[in-house]
């Protein structure tokens, strides 16, 4: 097992009725930004719960932060922090509100141009001078409640790209499970295979001494592959919901990586595909990932073989079961209502390998991976298989 330190400062409160204890978690006497999307927080009664719950606080709210979170949004709020002179920001919503509050907690303070703080990378480590912020977590998909990561989309430029840093984050964060009932079937479906495939992103590797670590990705797939197909068909089932929104948590909280290789490359060829043609993000990976296990497939075959027998059950020799996992996995997508190829889900997609491999040449990212022979040949490949 790889050495590794584990720091997650988050303050999870998760269950029904919890929003109401806003109160006991904001900070007294602290104006506060009241950050949310397009307006979905309206229709299900979760801003009349924040509301209600934060009655004497003094708020400044900030709506419209779009799905994929644009960075040209993100800096309007930035201006309103800084005029209002607010000390705290609460994040309302899903993965792209929680993100973009990362992003504006980070930039607020930041010396020189925001941008850089993507296109540089800028890592936040604790102590760097971030404007503190809470979540009320309402779509389970990303972990971004308890992690300290984010994805930001420069509209300008179309470049999808990433930030985070132990600086980042959240203080406490409010999981309802009681809150999806209101998502759309096709966000719920998204919100299960993400989470699904950040498991295989720190699992599908190869094998190694991390045997613990291996043992909780398994039952995160399994607990998922159990039930995701019921969730998104009865969402208002309390012990599917809970069991869910947990499993998205803890699918990409840092526990699960820790001493072990990770691999990342489906997601990272996988934004490249939202911010060229809009596809969500989960979809981006079940577009991506089946042809990156086949054209890995000498390197991951036998972590694919465990993943088979251990997962899906299946019987045979190392390349068959690894075979068979991969069909399984597509299988499993197609029933979570994806169309895992490129030309399902764009037109005009026919350059669409050369394009990402220029990017990913001028970002120097030659080498992707966890054993970093994902080369720019091989990512060519890999999207190509995908049309
Ligand atoms: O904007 P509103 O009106 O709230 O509507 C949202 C949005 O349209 C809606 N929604 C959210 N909760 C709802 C709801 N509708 C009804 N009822 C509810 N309870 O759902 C739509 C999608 O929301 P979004 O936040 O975009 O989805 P998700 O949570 O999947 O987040 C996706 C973003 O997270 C990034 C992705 O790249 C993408 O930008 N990721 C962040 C990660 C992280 N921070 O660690 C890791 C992930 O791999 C991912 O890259
Ligand atoms: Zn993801």
């Amino acid at each position: 097992m790889n050495n590794f330190d584990l720091y997650n400062p988050v303050n999870y409160v998760f269950g029904k009725g919890q929003i109401a204890k806003l109160s006991d978690l904001t900070p007294k006497n602290t104006k506060i930004l009241f950050a949310y999307g397009g307006g979905s927080i309206f229709k299900n009664g979760v801003y009349q719960q924040v509301k209600a719950a934060l009655e004497n606080y003094e708020i400044v709210e900030f709506g419209g932060i779009e799905p994929n979170p644009k960075y040209e949004t993100l800096m309007k709020a930035v201006e309103v922090i800084r005029s209002e002179k607010i000390e705290f920001i609460l994040a309302v919503g899903g993965g792209s509100v929680i993100d973009g509050v990362k992003f504006i907690s980070a930039a607020v303070n930041y010396e020189g141009d925001a941008a850089d703080i993507l296109r540089k990378k800028i890592l936040f480590k604790e102590g760097a001078n971030v404007i503190p912020f809470g979540t009320v977590l309402t779509l389970p998909a990303t972990g971004s409640e308890m992690n300290s990561g984010a994805v930001v989309t420069i509209n300008a430029t179309q470049e999808k790209l990433t930030l985070g840093g132990s600086a980042l984050f959240p203080k406490f964060s409010i999981v309802d499970p009681t809150v999806i009932v209101s998502l759309p079937k096709r966000q719920l479906q998204n919100g299960v295979v993400d989470a699904f495939t950040h498991v295989m992103e720190q699992y599908l590797t190869y094998p190694h001494d991390a045997l613990l670590q291996d043992r909780f990705s398994e039952s995160i797939l399994q607990t998922l592959i159990e039930i995701g197909p019921e969730v998104v068909e009865n969402p208002s089932d309390y012990k599917l919901a809970s069991n869910f929104v947990w499993s998205a948590t803890m699918a990409l909280n840092g526990l699960i990586q820790k001493g072990v290789p990770s691999d990342w490359a489906t997601h990272m060829i996988g934004h490249e595909l939202t911010a060229l043609y809009e596809i969500d993000h989960a979809r981006t990976l079940a577009i991506i990932a089946p042809s990156l296990y086949r054209v890995m497939f000498e390197t991951k075959k036998d972590k694919l073989a465990q993943y088979g027998k251990r997962v899906w059950n299946l019987t045979g020799s190392t390349e068959e079961v690894a075979e068979k996992a991969i069909e399984k996995t597509v299988e499993f997508f197609h029933t979570m209502g994806m169309k895992t190829k490129l030309s399902e889900n764009a037109d005009n997609y026919e350059k669409t390998a050369d394009f990402i491999v220029n990017r990913f040449e001028e970002r120097g990212w030659k080498a992707l991976g966890e054993k970093q022979n994902i080369t720019l040949e091989k990512v060519k490949e890999i999207v190509e298989m995908s049309y």
